[in-house]
């Protein structure tokens, strides 16, 4: 079955064509960082005008190098949420009209649960059971997953998103956005060891994250240095140090506690260099697997969303014309029901 894949639930217009579940046919992905750079961070408005610009062309785009024609399509996947409503609404009208015209059935799928699975495009797919961490954006949470589209919640975020507190933290030092690629690439040449930042571990025996401890700490160091910017990469190197190392120990304390070897990293901030390191050493350390999906595969794609809306697809949950698309992660959200999407 070849599904047309739809993403718009941030800052990127992408679209994918994939053909039984997991064959990327295309994947393409239009970045809308130059709109908002000058801002510092995305402008909702601005946001959803860009993707109605932008995807029509971008599903001829991703059609075309498919090798295929838009009658090829049977059947279209969509982000139903969470995320910003303006950009979500452009890509689930958008395929809600796509799905009408040829005819086909379509699916909204959740944008956690699509980076969840996103570990199943990658070359070296995780065997179930494995604990995967989803740090993005938006979210951070760690799940355990049983089956395909079978998982439950482990831990989450208390307050900032991971790659939030990394573009907050940007912001602060004047590297512009999205902060993440920026301090992964300026920790390169600093010390992480030079200035110690706060670790947020809370409890030991759940799983939650807590990240505005430490982006207190950045803001509270650069105003009490005035000769800050001397220290930027320090800084940097010191901040991206603290997070790797709360988010790679909690990820291997919920594998151990569900007696789980096998381990995921998904989500943008899976692109980070030195969580992917951390993450592989400690997963050989305690003989575990790992899988880390390719970086065009971390942040947000539509290929993901084709692949669990392939498999929703074929359980027969199509969606209907009148379901509307979601802002939040919140009750009933699928992602916090033991056993995955029941909406
Ligand atoms: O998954 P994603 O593309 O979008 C959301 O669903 O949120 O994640 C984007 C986030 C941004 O906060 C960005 O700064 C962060 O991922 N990010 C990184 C890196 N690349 C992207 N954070 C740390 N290091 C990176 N190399
Ligand atoms: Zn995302």
């Amino acid at each position: 079955m070849i599904v047309l894949g739809i993403e718009t639930s941030c800052d990127e217009t992408a679209v994918a064509v994939v053909k039984d579940g997991s064959t990327i046919l295309s994947s393409v992905v239009a970045s809308q960082v130059a709109v908002h750079h000058p801002f510092g961070g995305v402008v909702p408005e601005l946001a959803s005008r860009k993707h109605i610009e932008t995807i029509g062309g971008v599903m001829n785009e991703a059609v075309h190098k498919a090798g295929l024609g838009l009658t090829d399509i049977e059947g279209v996947a969509v982000t139903r949420g969470p995320g910003l409503v303006g950009s979500l609404l452009v890509g689930f009208s958008f395929a809600k009209s796509i799905a009408y015209v040829l005819n086909v059935p379509w699916v909204g799928v959740d944008h956690l649960e699509g980076h969840i699975h996103s570990a199943f495009l990658s070359e070296n797919p995780p065997s179930f059971p494995f604990v995967v961490l989803l740090a993005s954006g938006g979210h951070t949470g760690i799940y355990h997953v049983t089956a395909r589209l079978q998982y439950e919640i482990m831990g989450r975020t208390r307050d900032d998103a991971a790659g939030e507190a990394f573009d907050k933290v940007a912001k602060m030092l004047k590297l512009g956005y999205p902060g993440g690629p920026a301090i992964d690439q300026l920790s390169e040449n600093g010390d992480p060891k030079r200035i110690p930042f706060p670790k947020a571990f809370m409890d030991e025996s759940r799983f939650d994250f807590s990240f505005s401890g430490i982006k207190t700490a950045v803001n509270r160091y650069i105003r009490t240095h005035p000769g800050y910017a001397e220290e930027t990469a320090n800084i940097a190197a010191g901040f991206q140090e603290s997070v790797v190392e709360v988010l790679t120990t909690k990820l291997i304390q919920a594998a151990t506690a569900k007696e789980c070897r096998h381990l995921a990293l998904v989500g943008g901030v899976a692109g980070n260099r030195r969580l992917r390191e951390a993450v592989e050493a400690e997963a050989k350390k305690n003989k575990m697997t790992v899988c880390i999906p390719p970086l065009d595969l971390c942040g947000d794609n539509a290929a993901m969303i084709a692949y669990v809306g392939y498999h929703r697809l074929q359980r027969g949950e199509a969606s209907r014309l009148t379901d509307d698309v979601y802002s939040r992660s919140s009750s009933p959200h699928p992602v916090f029901q033991k056993t995955g999407f029941q909406v």
